[in-house]
């Protein structure tokens, strides 16, 4: 098995040295091979997805990621900004899928800032379509333009969804319902525009192939709303490029912490880059207290999805539960009556757990 690890910017590189290790612990035959993606890869190159990486990502079996972006940054020109390899890689390797559970580990009710009883037993699936809407929509710019005060410049960027696109993306989400609790919600805004009237009506004609599963539809303001209301209403989440990216971020609270999710970006063929849902986090990057566990839970869903290694994936997460019983915590989840751990302590319990 050939793995990609593109550890990027910030925390990235310690989070995925956890990682690392883990996989390693597992004595799989894995080969790894890394490449500087983000603003690390934009200090070697002046790019941040060069030719190379993407390369090792196009002939890898999966790919490993840890976040990209840094501050520094913020005034480049976008084409080199770190975003974009991530970006990049999504488009470049055709990952339309992106899956990202919240679940609430039962260990961790507490750190959530909901109310216990909202949150546990929490376990819904966002699955957010990736390589289209408002994201990758052409055309897009910055022009001038005579308007009501003169001559001003006007932002622009196009929705766009085609039938074909939304069709993928909803196979996905009633496959995935199915081996669930076989309910669709699928998120849209209809009442204003016509990119999700189209959502909406590809979804409801797929929904007629599988009868067993349930599709509800909800504008995504009330979902948002929802979500902190009563989120145990929700088994899958399904919904388009920007929605999904802010709905999987408030989701991701609900579980206590942003820390913990792991994440999965799948092309037609199951073939993956798997990541941390979180950012990398600078404020705290270099400090060795960052959360591991997203990460190696995202390994995880490597080895299931892309690697053909279900029972390795699942001893990972029997291992993150363990330790997470055993009491320690970073410092995202760190609660009373718990014990505060590093990076690499946490590493070190993933490990020994295994
Ligand atoms: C995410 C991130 C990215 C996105 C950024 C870094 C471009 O927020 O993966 O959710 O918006 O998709
Ligand atoms: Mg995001």
């Amino acid at each position: 098995m050939n793995v990609a690890v593109l550890p990027g910017d910030g925390i990235g590189p310690e989070i995925i040295a956890q990682a690392r290790r883990v996989l390693d612990r597992l004595g799989l035959k894995i080969t790894f091979h890394e490449a500087p993606v983000g603003g690390a890869a934009f200090e070697r190159h002046g790019d941040p997805l060069p030719s190379e990486t993407l390369k090792v990502a196009k002939q890898a079996d999966a790919v490993l990621f840890g976040a990209v972006g840094d501050p520094r940054y913020d005034k480049l020109e976008r084409a080199k900004r770190p975003e974009q390899a991530i970006l990049g890689l999504r488009k470049e390797l055709g990952l339309f899928a992106n899956l990202r559970p919240a679940r609430v580990h039962p260990e961790l009710a507490d750190s959530s800032t909901l109310k216990p009883e909202v949150v546990s037993g929490l376990d819904i699936l966002i699955i957010r379509e990736l390589t289209g809407d408002i994201y990758f929509g052409q055309p897009k710019g910055i022009r001038s333009r005579q308007g009501r005060h003169g001559q001003e410049r006007e932002g622009f960027d196009t929705m766009l969804y085609s039938e074909s696109e939304v069709r993928r993306i909803a196979r996905v989400a009633f496959e995935a319902a199915r081996k669930r609790n076989r309910r669709v919600c699928s998120v849209d805004k209809a009442n204003v525009l016509e990119t999700s009237q189209l959502w909406r009506e590809v979804l409801i004609e797929e929904s007629k192939t599988y009868s067993e599963v349930e599709l509800t539809h909800m504008y995504v303001d009330n979902c948002a709303m929802q979500l902190v209301r009563n989120p145990k209403q929700f088994d899958v989440i399904v919904t388009g490029n920007m929605f999904g990216d802010i709905l999987s971020d408030e989701a991701s609270m609900l579980t206590g912490s942003i820390g913990m999710l792991p994440s999965a970006a799948l092309d037609e063929k199951g073939k993956g880059l798997y990541e941390p849902i979180h950012g990398t986090a600078p404020d705290i990057a270099g400090k060795g207290i960052a959360n591991p566990l997203a990460t190696i839970l995202s390994a995880a869903l490597m080895l299931r999805y892309s690697l053909g290694q279900p029972q390795a994936a699942e001893r990972i997460e029997k291992a993150v539960s363990k330790v997470l019983q055993s009491g320690l915590r970073t410092a995202d989840i760190h609660t009373a009556g718990t014990r505060k751990v590093g990076t690499k302590e946490m590493g070190d319990a993933v490990v020994a757990a295994l």
